[in-house]
């Protein structure tokens, strides 16, 4: 998808002649499909309007941090950081490059900035001078450092009768950059995934359960990962220690194979997701009568009895839209690829990552592992040892590449 559709853009404008382009800007980027929200610095308003960008963007214009000083209300500079996609600050001054550099927070722009959890585009503009500056080279090289992505300005005639480099990009150029930007970088935005991570712990009363040695390392992998190409993620986690934090990641802690089956199948109630990736190692049974508090030794039995828990991931299979990609884990003891298969067919996948407990440095417990991707008896992809960050990696191309064939299922939520 080669468009802007459907991405949200907090768009910001400052205080330079080019702010009269920032209208341009806007149309170009509603033209594409984008939604659009525009924040001001104090200087921005002496070169263009709010009523003239409010207009064009068909949302308020916010430039001040408190709304309304009688009324003692303030902008959520925070909400708005979270709302978009990528915050584009076309034209960006030489002051308020230094102010993001810094870290300064003294107009609502540098705060939305500084609290925004997504990625930041850029499109200086200034005098010749001031663009060749040591200054400002050095504060353009901090925010590259950081990730920010800068679209350099054209060579040409200047506002202050100097030629040279500092012209704002062409709000036409911007929005070709900023698509190519958005398609290499979030090429699964609109997507939704499911994920279940992680063990499950089956209280026998209290303080005691069964459970199994999963650390979560491998499901949160996933979920970052797919999260950074845009995805937004139902993550349905068993009891682990490792953190999902993303603005893309929806995150449910649950304890039991019961808690998680509810929870996931909540998720899929709400939003029909683009895959499914089961990568809980879910206990198999549960004791059948838990106990309330501790129970001591001698009130324990010799025997437990269980019941077995329901297969979470043939469940959400089952229920789910058949363009959905559903991807199984195996956890093998020595070669496992006959269960792979089986399991492929038994739990309705599409693929399954097959890993076993005999490799060396894969499975529980491991930073890395090593795995087989198994799509039938006729294709199986075989890896390399890695991280499981890299084989979380491996696993969104092969999602990205069945996914960008096809549009999303749902369309975006409105959160
Ligand atoms: O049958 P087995 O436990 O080996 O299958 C592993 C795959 O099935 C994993 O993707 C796991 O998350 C899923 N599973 C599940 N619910 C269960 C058992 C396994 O979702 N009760």
């Amino acid at each position: 998808m080669g468009s802007l559709s459907g991405r949200r853009i907090v768009l910001g404008v400052t205080g330079s002649i080019a702010a009269y382009k920032s209208a341009h800007v806007v149309r170009e980027l509603v033209k594409s499909g984008a939604e659009v929200r525009v924040v001001m610095t104090p200087g921005a308003k002496e070169f263009i309007t709010p009523l003239t960008l409010g207009t064009l963007s068909g949302h308020p214009v916010h430039s001040e941090l408190t709304e309304d000083r009688n009324a003692g209300t303030w902008t959520d500079h925070v909400e708005l950081g979270l709302w978009g996609d990528v915050i584009l600050v076309a034209p960006v001054t030489a002051h308020t490059m230094a102010g993001m550099a810094e870290g300064r927070g003294d107009n609502l722009l540098l705060t939305v900035l500084l609290s925004a959890k997504c990625p930041v585009v850029i499109a200086p503009a200034m005098d010749r001078d001031m663009f060749t500056h040591a200054a400002t080279a050095h504060n353009m090289d901090t925010l590259r450092e950081r990730g920010v992505h800068i679209i350099d300005p054209d060579t040409g005639e200047l506002a202050s009768g100097l030629s040279g480099k500092g012209r704002m990009a062409e709000p036409e150029r911007i929005r070709t950059e900023l698509t190519q930007w958005f398609t290499d970088r979030m090429p699964l935005l609109g997507y939704h995934a499911l994920i279940t991570s992680g063990p499950t712990h089956e209280p026998i009363d209290a303080v005691r359960f069964i459970g199994n040695r999963s650390s979560g390392r491998q499901g949160s992998a996933i979920a970052l990962e797919l999260a950074r190409r845009g995805m937004s993620v139902d993550f349905i986690s068993g009891p682990s220690a490792f953190q999902t934090d993303h603005p893309g990641i929806r995150r449910v802690d649950v304890g039991t194979a019961l808690e998680m089956q509810d929870a996931a199948r909540a998720a899929l109630e709400s939003t029909p997701p683009d895959t499914i990736v089961g990568t809980a190692a879910v206990a198999d049974f549960r004791p059948s009568s838990p106990r309330e508090g501790k129970a001591s030794k001698s009130e324990l039995p010799d025997q437990l009895a269980l019941t077995r828990n329901p297969d979470i991931l043939a469940d959400l299979n089952a229920h789910a839209p058949t363009a959905c990609f559903k991807v199984g884990f195996a956890l093998a003891h020595g070669d496992g690829k006959e269960a792979a298969l089986r399991k492929l067919k038994a739990k309705l996948c599409d693929m399954v990552v097959l890993n076993s407990i005999t490799d060396k440095g894969a499975g529980f417990g491991h930073t890395t592992n090593r795995v087989d991707f198994v799509h039938g008896p006729d294709r199986i992809d075989s890896f390399e040892l890695k991280t499981k960050e890299a084989v979380a990696a491996d696993l969104a191309d092969v999602i990205q590449h069945r996914l960008s064939a096809r549009p999303p299922l749902a369309p975006r939520q409105d959160d």
